[in-house]
């Protein structure tokens, strides 16, 4: 349902997963707003970054 996410940065991660937002001047995928914000998985964004860093871009 969303756009390819492999190789997202921490800095990204913060923004759109807790908050539905970008870090500044990051040109977004898509124009939607239909991911909600998932603030109960803060503590675990630095290994999400990791799991999508080992994907190929
Ligand atoms: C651990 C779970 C998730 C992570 C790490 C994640 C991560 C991201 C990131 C980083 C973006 C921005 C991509 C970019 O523009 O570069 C994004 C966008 C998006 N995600 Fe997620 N996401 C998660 C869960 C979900 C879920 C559960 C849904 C839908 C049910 C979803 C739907 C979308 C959609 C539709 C977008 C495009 C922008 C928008 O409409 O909000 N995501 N996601």
């Amino acid at each position: 349902m969303g756009p390819e996410i492999a190789g997202s940065s921490l800095e990204l991660l913060r923004a759109k997963v807790l908050h539905n937002e970008y870090p500044p001047g990051y040109l977004p995928k898509r124009s939607t707003q239909a991911m909600i914000p998932l603030p109960y998985l803060e503590a675990e964004l630095p290994a999400i970054e990791a799991y999508l860093a080992t994907f190929e871009q």
